[in-house]
């Protein structure tokens, strides 16, 4: 199959060749360098480095999470393990993890690079979050199209502020956090590797700035300029254009070529290992690489035959629906993609390397405020050149490599269950009321629901932000604790009186609160001892017992992964399990309103999403009860 062999629409020979040219400036940026004048880099430098925190209080953290999941000989065990790791190889590996940390800006963040994404041989299509968002007031093609122009015109609207950097500085608590992350979500793109995946990026101030994007439909792929002559923007009407030209261009469906992008890492790797070796793939693959971003123009959403609408929106952003659905017209590896319905339906799918969901929330809050407006910002831009069809040339090898994807892609969807829970009775301002944290409080909520669904806990994991610390990424917040295990045990039990109950409550989300502060200020468990165990890896040494022993693998098999991404909109973020027996829970929460998105896998006889929807409904229904009937507060 040689896929648009159309050589009107495809790159000249010597544009293969100018953009072989470009990739080879293109590297890995030690994102820090970027860090040089302007109001979004005030502070960079004044920013903490991370901090290794003290090998005994990590041990007594970790030795306090594993309690609540452990029974008396099981912990009694552990702790032996622990008391030889603080006496034999912990104090060495301390120091040697300590030295590393005086030589790099984060001693962590190229390791988690590696280990939590390019690494892995998974497909991102099961790492990368879908993002969506509020149903659009626009319905068939010609509407489609009129809103995709001024979606990215919302886009360069905001990446003016990030190339002039005045976008201000984002803070947590009122101190200020590390920006790098924002400047690596556009004109960026993770390349399947063999063994190992890379990733490039354009940092603003490369002289050679990408005035393109990547535009999809109907399977095929187009680099299509949003800037003009003089660098300006295009005007709305002139994306319009763009767009049309594209979509006039594509009228019939494409060789699924993006199908690629959804197969686990070594398989597109070989795939693409055996592509590049052909010019016009070559220049074909690094167009893409290159570019602002990805935009998936896709037709209606299908018929849910089970779940809601919004649920179907939500698997279409996480993996486009199938192989008969949307899932080849789609770029999975580009670091930030919008997928535009045919029917209002829009969200966003993003690859996590290089950054986590608050910065991506940024850009689609500022696109949907952008929105509201109705006037064009921009006068236009004058000689446009018109979008280009990118061509591939695919050898029977590639051929049978697309054939096995598109399988492939049907079974991860079919696996895939979804349920966005919009709870209405209440939202964050009720838990401040009550004099509570609003992030903590839903922590407990989910150890209830869980609790009640299967009468014991589990081991929990929630995202908090090192964004304090220079690079920081996340570390680990254990959300199930023995004050939380207390209440999810007392809050069903009728021989315990409702004053006990709210006491325990209260005690349970003071003991979350505070195991966020130790994270959120680098003094969680996670983090040190994967920064431990490679410490002991890289010097040659062998893996302590500690990691070998059943309180690791059960403090670290996380049913429940969460993540709180707040957005201004009734939008969510969603992700997929990290075990094949868990749930994955992304969470908005509203001042009235708490969005939660629940998935798990339907291949496991153990988890039902739906299910755990109604548990945590009832949950946050009864925690309301119990305290408004016990306290001195209205509902
Ligand atoms: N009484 C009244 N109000 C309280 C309170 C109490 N006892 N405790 C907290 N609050 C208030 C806070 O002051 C804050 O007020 P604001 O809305 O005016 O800012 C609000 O409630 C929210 O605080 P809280 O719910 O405690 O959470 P948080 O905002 O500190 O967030 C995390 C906690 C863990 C979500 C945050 O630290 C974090 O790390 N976020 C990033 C997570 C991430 O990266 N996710 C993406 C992964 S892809």
């Amino acid at each position: 199959m040689n896929v648009n062999e159309d050589s009107r629409n495809g790159a000249s020979n010597e544009e293969v060749v100018k953009a072989s040219n470009l990739l080879s400036k293109m590297t890995i940026e030690e994102p820090a360098r970027l860090a040089v004048k302007g109001r979004t880099f005030s502070v960079q430098y004044n920013l903490p480095r991370l901090p290794v925190p003290a090998l005994e209080q990590t041990l007594n953290r970790y030795l306090d999470t594993c309690r609540p999941l452990l029974d008396d000989e099981q912990f009694k065990t552990t702790s032996e393990i622990v008391q030889k790791f603080k006496e034999k190889e912990g104090p060495e590996l301390q120091k040697l993890l300590e030295e590393r940390a005086t030589k790099h800006t984060n001693w962590l963040s190229d390791w988690w690079k590696s280990v939590a994404y390019l690494d892995s041989r998974l497909p991102v299509v099961v790492v990368n979050p879908g993002f969506y968002m509020p149903r659009q007031n626009f319905r068939g093609k010609q509407e489609q199209i009129d809103f995709t122009a001024r979606m990215i015109a919302g886009l360069l609207d905001y990446k003016i502020m990030l190339d002039e950097q005045t976008l201000p500085v984002d803070t947590m608590g009122g101190k200020p956090l590390c920006m790098v992350q924002h400047y690596q979500l556009l004109n960026a793109c993770r390349i399947p590797g063999l063994k190992k995946d890379t990733h490039v990026h354009i940092p603003p101030t490369d002289s050679n700035q990408p005035r393109h994007i990547t535009l999809i439909h109907n399977n095929h792929i187009f680099s299509m300029d949003v800037y003009g002559g003089q660098g300006k923007p295009l005007s709305i009407a002139q994306l319009r254009a763009q767009i049309q030209s594209c979509v006039d261009q594509s009228k019939m469906p494409a060789a699924p070529v993006g199908i690629l992008t959804t197969m686990d890492r070594s398989s597109w790797g070989k795939a693409y290992h055996d592509m590049v070796k052909d010019k016009t793939n070559k220049a074909s693959l690094e167009n893409i690489q290159r570019s602002i971003l990805a935009v998936s123009l896709d037709g209606p959403l299908p018929q849910p035959t089970d779940g809601s609408d919004v649920d179907m929106a939500a698997g279409i952003s996480l993996h486009g629906g199938g192989s008969k659905v949307f899932s080849s017209n789609r770029w999975f590896d580009k670091t930030l993609q919008f997928n535009i319905g045919e029917d209002g339906y829009v969200s966003a799918n993003y690859e996590h390397t290089t950054a986590e969901g608050p910065p991506v929330i940024g850009i689609m809050d500022h696109i949907l405020n952008f929105l509201e407006k109705k006037k064009d910002p921009w006068l236009g831009a004058p000689d446009v050149q018109p979008p280009k069809r990118l061509n591939f040339n695919l050898t029977e090898k590639v051929k049978q490599t697309i054939s096995r994807g598109l399988d492939d892609i049907d079974s991860n969807v079919e696996d895939t269950m979804i349920r966005a829970l919009f709870f209405k009775d209440y939202g964050k301002n009720f838990i401040k009321k009550v004099k509570m944290s609003p992030d903590a409080y839903i922590q407990v909520a989910y150890q209830l629901a869980y609790y009640r669904v299967y009468k014991q806990p589990c081991a929990t994991y929630e995202s908090g932000s090192l964004r304090r610390f220079q690079l920081g990424r996340t570390d680990t917040i254990r959300s199930c604790s023995s004050a939380s295990l207390a209440f999810t045990q007392a809050m069903d039990d009728s021989s315990v009186d409702p004053a006990t109950k709210v006491d325990l409550l209260r005690k349970a989300v003071q003991s979350h609160r505070q195991y966020t502060d130790y994270t959120v200020s680098g003094q969680a468990v996670d983090r040190h001892l994967l920064g431990l165990k490679l410490t002991a890896l890289e010097s040659g040494r062998d893996i302590p017992e500690l990691f070998m022993d059943l309180a690791f693998k059960e403090s670290t098999h996380f049913r429940l992964s969460t993540s709180q991404v707040a957005s201004q909109h009734e939008a969510f973020l969603c992700f997929v399990p990290v075990v094949p027996d868990g749930y994955g829970l992304c969470y908005n929460p509203r001042e009235e309103q708490l969005i939660v998105c629940i998935t798990s896998f339907n291949n496991s006889p153990e988890t039902n999403s739906e299910k755990l929807m109604d548990s945590l409904s009832q949950s946050f229904r009864d925690m309301q009860k119990l305290l408004v009937d016990n306290s001195n507060v209205g509902n």
